[in-house]
């Protein structure tokens, strides 16, 4: 298939600055400062540029994958605008929520996490009342995000709501492993390129606060054509200014990367468009994304969604159940993550 490849004809900035949310937004510098061992050991975000691609099904299926290998996961519904993930686990309406936490209902967030009948994996279901979403201050995010770093599970998923907003992405790029899931279909990946620009941006504006390179890289980004440069040209810029601020820049977006899923592959080629979408990535931006496997459309998947039920519990053996272990065992891979003895 042909992927969409035009260069973006704004300033960088000014995407980074136009992404749905209020441009006044603070950035805050990296995320909140908790040691490490306070730290769950890893996040893992879902995101998309789009509704209804499967980032539910996803990250359900990734928890329940996760948690038969014997590690403690802990699921959070962070779609803040249309909370469903609950209705995937087969979960009735839970009696509390993050509103709950949000409101101040709920002082712990323990307190808002409930069992999922699955060992060893449980939830903290979404904001049922959209407003919340609309109302999510600066500082509730900030309050949320500090508080999952510090949630005790061998793993954190978080199902992200569709769209590029502030909202979603910081949570994203708060993640050990931003997942974006994206569809074998032009509009499909050209909204995935959409939220991983978005993406980089924002952490981009993070590392300025962070390390105090603010205007070197704002300069560095805005070209005289005010056309996009790839990494390279920003860092080369920076490294002439400040060369200690550009090689901790340079060590920072290395560690960033995206790791794409597509999901609902029809056909072989599909299969391959994960690829194609991270060597189109690398040629424009000059960053690694890695692909971590298609998961194949699959009657199983949709009847296990309306049967409330996760696929993996349901249809194990089927095509979706055992694309969505590989990728399983891909992450842990990449995280060297021992797997228990006697899950
Ligand atoms: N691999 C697949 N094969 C067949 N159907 C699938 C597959 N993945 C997802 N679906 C179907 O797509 C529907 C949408 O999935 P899901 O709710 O996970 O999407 P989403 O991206 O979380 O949507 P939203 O943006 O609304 O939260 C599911 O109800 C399911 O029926
Ligand atoms: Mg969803």
């Amino acid at each position: 298939m042909r992927l969409p490849m035009s260069k973006p004809s704004r300033a960088p900035q000014a995407d980074a600055r136009a992404l749905g949310s209020p441009s006044s937004e603070p950035v805050h510098a990296g995320p909140p400062g908790l040691g490490r061992r306070e730290r769950p050991r890893r996040i893992i975000a879902v995101g998309g540029g789009k509704g209804g691609i499967g980032k539910s099904m996803v990250s359900a299926n990734l928890g329940v994958a996760l948690a038969q290998s014997g590690l403690n996961v802990l699921l959070v519904d962070a779609d803040l605008g249309g909370a469903n993930l609950h209705t995937c686990l087969g979960v009735g309406q839970p009696e509390a929520t993050l509103s709950d936490f949000l409101r101040r209902n709920k002082a712990r967030l323990e307190d808002v996490i409930v069992p999922t009948g699955v060992p060893r994996l449980s939830l903290i279901a979404g904001a049922q009342d959209a407003l919340d979403a609309a109302n999510l201050k600066y500082a509730q995010k900030q309050k949320l995000l500090k508080t999952l770093l510090g949630a005790q599970a061998d793993y954190l998923i978080l199902d992200l709501g569709a769209g590029t907003s502030f909202n979603t992405i910081d949570f994203f790029i708060m993640a050990d492993h931003g997942l974006l899931v994206v569809l074998p279909e032009p509009t499909s990946v050209e909204n995935a390129y959409r939220f991983a620009k978005a993406a980089f941006f924002r952490r981009l504006q993070q590392m300025e606060a962070q390390y105090g390179i603010q205007d070197l890289v704002d300069s560095a980004l805005t070209t005289r054509e005010g056309s996009l440069r790839t990494l390279h040209d920003v860092l080369e810029q920076v490294r002439r200014k400040d060369p200690v601020g550009a090689e901790r820049l340079e060590r920072e977006l290395a560690a960033f990367r995206i790791r794409l899923v597509v999901n609902q592959a029809r056909t072989d080629a599909d299969l391959n468009v994960g690829t194609a979408v991270a060597s189109a990535w690398k040629k424009f931006f000059g960053i690694d994304m890695d692909d971590l496997g298609a998961i194949r459309y699959d009657d199983e998947a949709w009847r296990a969604v309306r049967k409330r039920r996760p696929v993996l519990i349901e249809r194990p053996d089927s095509p979706a159940a055992l694309a969505i272990q590989r990728i399983a065992s891909r992450l842990l891979a990449i995280d060297g993550t021992p797997i228990p003895a006697t899950p």
